[in-house]
């Protein structure tokens, strides 16, 4: 599957290089929503697929297991927004400094704030000793600790990305899901129907379970079990008497993934497990562990190996831009303002909140805003229900540049991750990668997946903001 997927890519940058424009310098974009500075994200590229045989053929299975899990996940939305049910914020957001990075990139020439010139950062990114940028030592400072992750892939697209954990004093590896979208932290023990291996508690003395039971539900997957505490650690960055659910019961849908559990990233005032604990990120922040109070992510494309979550640091090597800031809305999920979408610079205004997702694999809308945006796709329609309810077709043959406005900026999503695939080997209609979140969900909703975070560099600051820097991903391989 691999192979195939680096010759699709390989295909699609031939693609794109061969219908660049000179002027075109790189990808992706960000623009000002001022019209008079400029309409349209710079050095755009676009999602036309020119070679039928290099395309990817829409997986059904893939997408319908995670529109249900999206479904169940956000079931408490609208009251977690609204601010009922949540926990008590025991960490304002004045005790934590906003995060600045040990690096900058210079701005664009032509003055449109955070205009990003790809060949211009790209030599610079490559090249570290060229003026203009620190490389900070983030391997080794203290205060920081990297979590290296894995791409669960599946019918060619990117579903999860898990990496290590340790659990209890011998330091056992757990490998666990990372999810802004949720937070808490659970593991399999001495659970007899879990697949993936669960954590074995014996010969940790720094275990110390309890009897209170914790349910968590992700989807149409479930998982329960009891209250545990123990250390639990990333490289140096350790909590020693760490909250978790230690799960004894783990629905289909779940253990059909890799990892074997999952940790929530999001702020611990919407924990479900335990209403008095912190998150592992929050613990980290209280005992003065990490150098800043933001974690970050780098996300890749259709690779394996390479993405990371850096806690207490910013990693300037996956960054080839400036860091633009997002004020969260409210310190529940990472939940930003979104004020709609682009297609080709024309935008399509709504009023949304977005919460900012490394657990969701796609982007979705409320029904409303994804009808308006598809039409401004000629040629698109609403997906047959036999592809799942929600999706949304375009002409494969249709070049386009799509984005997403957040907090009046513009942002653009690579095309190789909003096509989602051909309908089948010989349709000429594509899957688009946003979808309609249906009803039962605030109509101001919207969930950004992993498919915008491969193309941004996302830095979560515990000051109350998420930046985005336009990823390494986009540089021409
Ligand atoms: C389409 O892609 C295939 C490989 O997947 C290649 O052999 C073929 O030459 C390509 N066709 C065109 C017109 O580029
Ligand atoms: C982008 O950067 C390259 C390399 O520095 C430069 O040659 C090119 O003119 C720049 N393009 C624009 C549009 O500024
Ligand atoms: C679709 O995905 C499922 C689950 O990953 C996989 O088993 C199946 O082979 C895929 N189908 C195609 C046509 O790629
Ligand atoms: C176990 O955890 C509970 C809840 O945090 C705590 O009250 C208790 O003192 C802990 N016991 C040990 C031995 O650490
Ligand atoms: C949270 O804790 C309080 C007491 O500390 C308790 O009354 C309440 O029921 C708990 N809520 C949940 C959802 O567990
Ligand atoms: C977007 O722009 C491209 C390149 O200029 C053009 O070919 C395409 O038709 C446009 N698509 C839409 C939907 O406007
Ligand atoms: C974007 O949306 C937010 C909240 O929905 C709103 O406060 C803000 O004024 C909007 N910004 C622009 C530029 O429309």
């Amino acid at each position: 599957m691999s192979s195939q997927l680096a010759v699709q890519l390989t295909l699609f940058v031939f693609t794109l290089s061969a219908g660049a424009s000179p002027a075109a310098d790189g990808w992706p974009a960000i623009m000002s929503l001022d019209r008079s500075k400029q309409s349209r994200p710079r050095g755009e590229e676009t999602a036309a697929v020119k070679n039928v045989t290099a395309v990817r053929v829409f997986n059904t299975s893939v997408t319908a297991r995670e529109v249900r899990a999206v479904q169940v996940k956000y079931a408490n939305a609208a009251n977690f927004l609204a601010g009922i049910g949540i926990n008590t914020d025991a960490h304002p957001e004045k005790g934590y400094p906003e995060f600045h990075p040990p690096s900058t990139f210079a701005r664009s020439q032509d003055g449109v704030q955070g205009t990003f010139n790809a060949t211009d950062a790209g030599a610079r990114a490559s090249g570290a000793s060229e003026p203009g940028i620190v490389v900070a030592p983030v391997n080794n400072a203290p205060g920081t600790a990297r979590m290296p992750l894995t791409d669960f892939m599946s019918g060619m697209l990117d579903v999860l990305y898990y990496g290590p954990m340790s659990f209890g004093s011998k330091q056992a590896l757990m490998q666990i899901d990372v999810d802004t979208g949720s937070a808490d932290l659970w593991v399999p023990m001495h659970c007899r129907g879990c697949r993936n291996p669960g954590y074995n508690e014996r010969g940790s003395t720094s275990f110390n379970g309890t009897t209170e039971g914790c349910t968590i539900t992700y989807g149409t997957g479930k998982v329960s079990g009891t209250l545990a505490y123990d250390t639990v650690a990333v490289g140096t960055a350790m909590v020693p008497q760490q909250a978790f659910c230690a799960v004894t019961e783990v629905s289909n849908d779940l253990d059909a993934e890799p990892n074997s559990g999952l940790l929530g990233l999001a702020f611990g005032s919407i924990a479900q497990a335990s209403n008095s604990s912190n998150t592992f990120f929050e613990n980290l922040l209280e005992q003065k562990a990490l150098a800043a109070s933001v974690f970050s992510v780098h996300l890749t494309r259709g690779v394996e190996k390479g993405s990371e979550v850096c806690f207490g640091c910013y990693d300037p090597t996956k960054a080839r831009g400036p860091i633009t800031w997002n004020r969260v809305v409210s310190r529940t999920y990472w939940s930003i303002p979104m004020n709609g979408t682009a297609v080709n610079g024309t935008q399509s205004p709504a009023n949304l909140i977005a919460a900012i997702d490394t657990g969701t694999s796609l982007v979705y809308l409320p029904n409303a805003a994804a009808d308006d945006f598809y039409a401004m796709i000629p040629g698109s329609a609403a997906a047959s229900v036999q592809y799942g309810a929600g999706f949304y077709t375009f002409p494969c043959d249709t070049s386009l540049t799509v984005a997403l406005i957040l907090s009046g900026q513009s942002y653009a999503i690579h095309p190789d991750d909003f096509n989602l695939g051909r309908l089948d080997e010989e349709s000429d209609q594509c899957v688009g990668g946003i979808l309609a979140l249906g009803s039962g969900f605030p109509n101001d909703l919207a969930i950004v997946g992993d498919e915008f975070l491969k193309s941004w560099y996302s830095v979560f600051d515990y000051a109350g903001r998420v930046g985005f820097a336009p990823s390494t991903n986009n540089q021409n391989q």
